[in-house]
């Protein structure tokens, strides 16, 4: 007999849709959605007969709940029961964008989680309810965005979430061979069909999450295992079900098929009913099940194929990078490299000469041929074409830049799909790792404060002293290189407008970046000097407090660094919100100094900023703050709420990104 799953489907914005779905098979406590099924009337089927929880539109969110709540605790003595399900999904992103946001697998008290929030939240919860208790929610995020504020292993991994999006345990999306137990990576937005196992064992109190490609069977080794027991955690009644959520980068999130059982193993799905998933959606996929299908009397015809696919691989990256040098280049052409050069400078760009993962790309530590000079070279993957000649003319004007406080970019070299930038050598690498890393030595506070006044004369150079007004745009700890005297430079401008939506380390970069984003910035994407100075404050807190500007495993009131010094100010103890790494030989006046000067610098309203020859003014002690700055910073209202909705919104690139650098206003 057929049972009638009722299928509830969300679209932020849109309304509620209710969709009807026959179930395959009915089972005792347990059913099986095995996709072949008929639909009444609306909702999100693509045109093959898909069912897609969220399509490419933006910040939009996508759920699917079993209808009926089920009983997951024994009522006679109150713990959870076990459970086990299994469903195959697939995320489709579109050509040449970053995917995002991800789904999850959920346990929840009701189908209606309202106020929950799109983008990083999965549609899962808001800012304000993330991590609370009261949430009674466990799910397993399959999560394809790197967020710092709920740190994020990586943009592609599982995670067992217990009431919050910092996950409890989490690992890099794969699996474990059954052969030899080896790591196999899964990328999880590839649009290939994946198959996950969710098990929780009561008695054990033991949850298992598997994956695995779909066709090859459960691994025996679960990918994570977490000792919890969550009957406290959930009701006696709840549902089970998804959700998925796009962000300004989206996908579409396919669920297609699923099995569920209470207090045993869940159906297996019959995979060859599952709904034929292949065609425009991902081109690569018909290549491979192409290799895959032939026959064994086809071993032949097979190696013929497999070697002149590796032929054709090999070519096109061969041909990957192949210099490209345009008529409009010309002028510029004192500031090329030739790819032979870095090629050999960074032998071959090795491992070994790697310096680390920036914003936007890798950096290598290079020798240039002849000449030995140490150079940094940093290799950046782009397909956006316009972007690239206004960049490359200004590697010229940039390139004329001289200050000790800025990194010098050497040059550059162009390739169709890559952007190699050169840059003077920094030994130390960037002020991040000084500031978080447990491994690295602590800078003293004579240290931190002179790296803040080297960025007030970077920054008052850029926007005061040169020909033109140039802004920054993209100020923060990571881009402030240090040298081997620790003598600070700020790096990396201008980079952020070329290069959108392409490359997975950018939204590390871009997750790093939240919170020094102005309000004005926010709502209107116009970068001006004032914006940068607004970025500026959030820095310099960043250094005293050596905390990052947004933090949201913490409570809502201590998230955001500049609400929280303030909030210490009013209580008359601005100096509690000092780095508990910095000790005594701290000069408090100094701290106390920057941290008033950063929250005035963060001012809500633009008008309300100091210009950065101000700031360096008073960082100098040349000038003292206002007298009643007090006031003056307590005037803003609202402070905290431009900042979240700035957070809640702007998850993702695009915002900062579009306008000239060069502001010609002055
Ligand atoms: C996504 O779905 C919504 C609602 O069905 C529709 O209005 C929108 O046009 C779709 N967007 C894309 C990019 O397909
Ligand atoms: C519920 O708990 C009682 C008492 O421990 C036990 O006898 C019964 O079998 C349990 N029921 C289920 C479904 O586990
Ligand atoms: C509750 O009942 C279950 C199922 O019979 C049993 O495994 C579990 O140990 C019991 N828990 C308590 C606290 O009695
Ligand atoms: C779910 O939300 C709708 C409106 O958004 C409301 O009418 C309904 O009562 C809610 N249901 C539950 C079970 O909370
Ligand atoms: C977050 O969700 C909770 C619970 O649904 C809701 O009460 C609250 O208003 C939401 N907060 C925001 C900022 O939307
Ligand atoms: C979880 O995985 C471990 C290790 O493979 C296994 O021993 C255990 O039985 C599994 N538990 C469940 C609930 O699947």
């Amino acid at each position: 007999m057929n049972r009638i799953l009722e299928t509830m489907f969300y679209k932020c914005h849109v309304g509620i849709f209710l969709l009807m779905i026959k179930v395959a098979a009915s089972i005792e406590n347990g059913f099986v959605f095995n996709g072949n099924f008929d639909l009444g009337g609306v909702a999100e089927l693509s045109q093959k007969g898909l069912f897609r929880l969220t399509n490419s539109s933006t910040f939009g969110i996508g759920r699917a709940f079993f209808s009926q709540p089920l009983s997951f605790k024994n009522s006679s003595n109150g713990t959870s029961v076990s459970f086990s399900t299994t469903f195959v999904f697939a995320f489709v992103v579109d050509q040449g964008r970053l995917p995002g946001h991800g789904m999850a697998f959920m346990i929840a008290p009701s189908k209606n989680l309202t106020g929950a929030s799109s983008a990083q939240h999965l549609g899962l919860f808001n800012l304000t309810n993330n991590g609370d208790p009261s949430n009674h929610v466990v799910a397993i995020e399959l999560d394809t965005f790197q967020n710092q504020e709920f740190n994020d292993i990586n943009g592609n991994h599982v995670g067992i979430d217990v009431n919050s999006l910092e996950s409890v345990k989490s690992a890099p999306a794969g699996y474990f061979d059954n052969e030899n137990r080896e790591f196999k990576n899964l990328v999880l937005s590839s649009g290939e069909p994946m198959q996950a196992w969710v098990e929780y064992d009561a008695p054990e109190t033991q949850l298992n999450v598997t994956l695995a490609p779909i066709h090859t069977g459960k691994p025996d080794l679960p990918l994570l295992s977490l000792n919890i027991d969550i009957s406290p955690i959930i009701l006696e009644q709840m549902y089970v079900g998804f959700s998925s959520s796009t962000g300004q980068l989206v996908q579409s999130h396919y669920v297609l098929g699923w099995s569920f059982r209470l207090d045993g193993k869940a159906p297996e799905l019959d995979l060859s009913q599952l709904p034929s998933f292949s065609g425009e959606e991902q081109p690569q996929r018909k290549e491979r099940e192409l290799v895959v299908g032939l026959s064994a009397t086809g071993v032949v015809l097979l190696i013929i194929v497999t070697i002149s696919i590796s032929i054709i691989l090999w070519r096109r990256k061969k041909a990957q990078f192949t210099e490209i040098l345009e008529d409009w280049e010309v002028q510029y052409r004192s500031h090329r490299f030739s790819y032979k050069d870095l090629f050999e400078a960074t032998k071959g760009f090795c491992e070994t000469e790697l310096l680390g993962k920036g914003g936007f790309g890798k950096v290598y530590r290079g020798v240039l041929p002849g000449s030995n000079v140490q150079v940094g070279v940093k290799r950046i993957s782009h397909n956006s074409k316009q972007g690239m000649k206004e960049f490359v003319a200004e590697i010229g004007t940039i390139g004329q830049l001289r200050h000790p406080n800025l990194v010098r970019v050497l040059g550059y070299c162009r390739g169709k799909e890559e952007l190699i930038l050169v840059y003077d050598y920094m030994p130390n690498g960037s002020l991040d790792k000084f500031l978080y890393n447990k491994t690295e030595f602590i800078l003293n506070w004579n240290q931190r404060f002179k790296i803040i006044k080297d960025v007030a004369l970077a920054l008052t150079y850029l926007h005061e002293e040169w020909a033109e007004v140039i802004i920054h745009r993209d100020i923060k700890a990571s881009n402030v290189l240090l040298d081997a005297e620790l003598n600070a430079k700020l790096g990396d401008f201008g980079l952020a407008r070329c290069i959108k939506h392409e490359q997975d380390i950018q939204t590390t970069h871009v997750a790093g970046t939240l919170g020094y984003i102005a309000p004005e910035l926010a709502r209107s994407g116009k970068p001006t000097p004032s914006t940068d100075v607004y970025a500026f404050g959030a820095f310099c807190l960043e250094v005293a407090c050596g905390r990052r500007p947004v933090e949201p495993k913490t409570s809502a009131k201590e998230m955001i660094l500049v609400d929280w010094v303030y909030s210490f100010w009013m209580e008359g103890k601005i100096l509690s919100a000092t780095d508990p790494k910095l000790n005594e030989e701290c000069k408090a006046e100094e701290v106390e100094l920057v941290l008033k000067l950063g929250l005035l610098c963060s001012h809500s309203v633009a008008e309300g900023r100091p210009k950065m020859s101000q700031v360096l003014m008073y960082l100098k002690g040349q000038a003292l703050l206002p007298e009643n700055l007090n006031a003056h910073v307590k005037a803003q209202e609202g402070r905290g709420e431009s900042e979240n909705h700035a957070i809640l919104c702007y998850s993702t690139p695009s915002l900062t990104i579009t306008h000239s650098l060069m502001y010609t206003g002055r």
